[in-house]
């Protein structure tokens, strides 16, 4: 079994009498540790798959089973418990709380477990170091480059140690050399820590650190390349 399939997923969006429909009966399956890369134009249904892959939105049909639980079923309160525990986020303008500190941001998903305040300091350290951040802990986000942003981001999307994590253009808004940084620091998520990581990007630098590129188009995937 894959560490996420879904079978037969559309997505429609009603607003009045008209209707989209960006994701249209697909089926799609990640193994456990792999790394996977969307593509496609503009307006193709990339970010409401993500959505439907982490369980920020629900199909209209079909079946979203994530780590052996059917996501698709889940009531909004169960949804929200299980997306804390089970997957992390990374956007493409990072989305940082900005009069939190980066140890404060970081530390924001940790309050929704139980968890002892030590615990949690913890994990914040670590996850802050992963990403090479350990010296901006108590700086805020104005007082950082949009990489080390990222960088914090991307510390408070794996601070659960989450088995998946999404990332919608993670380097969409970053210089060439921070679009690296990052692009390597992805890559390790996968190959040091085991995480299970898809990303959309219209980067074809970035798409190189994957394992696979599956390209969509009108909300269908119309061709998959191997890389490994
Ligand atoms: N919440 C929503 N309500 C209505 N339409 C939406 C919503 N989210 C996305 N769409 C529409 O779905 C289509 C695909 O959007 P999206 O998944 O964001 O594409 P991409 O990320 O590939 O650019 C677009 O036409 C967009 O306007
Ligand atoms: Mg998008």
């Amino acid at each position: 079994m894959s560490l996420i399939e879904l079978r037969g997923v559309t997505k429609t969006f009603a607003s009045g009498a008209e209707s989209v429909t960006p994701v249209s009966g697909l089926d799609f399956d990640v193994e456990q540790g792999e790394f996977v890369c969307l593509m496609g134009p503009s307006g193709s249904g990339k970010t409401t798959l993500l959505h439907m892959l982490a369980g920020i939105d629900r199909p209209t049909e079909g079946a979203v089973v994530v780590n052996g639980e059917r996501v698709h079923e889940m009531a909004a309160s169960e949804l929200a418990r299980w997306r804390t525990r089970t997957v992390g986020y990374v956007f493409q303008q990072y989305n940082l709380i900005p009069v939190l500190t980066a140890f404060e941001n970081v530390e924001v998903p940790l309050l929704l477990l139980k968890m002892s305040k030590q615990d949690r300091s913890r994990r914040v350290t670590t996850a802050l170091a992963a990403v090479g951040l350990s010296d901006r802990a108590h700086h805020l986000p104005r007082q950082m480059s949009g990489g080390q942003q990222q960088r914090v981001a991307i510390a408070r999307a794996i601070v659960t140690d989450p088995v998946a994590v999404f990332a919608d253009e993670p380097t969409g808004n970053l210089d060439r050399e921070a679009a690296t940084t990052t692009m390597t620091l992805l890559r390790r998520l996968v190959d040091e820590f085991g995480k299970t990581l898809v990303m959309v990007t219209h980067d074809p630098q970035a798409a190189k650190q994957a394992d696979r590129v599956v390209h969509l188009d009108k909300g269908k995937i119309v061709t998959e390349a191997s890389h490994a």
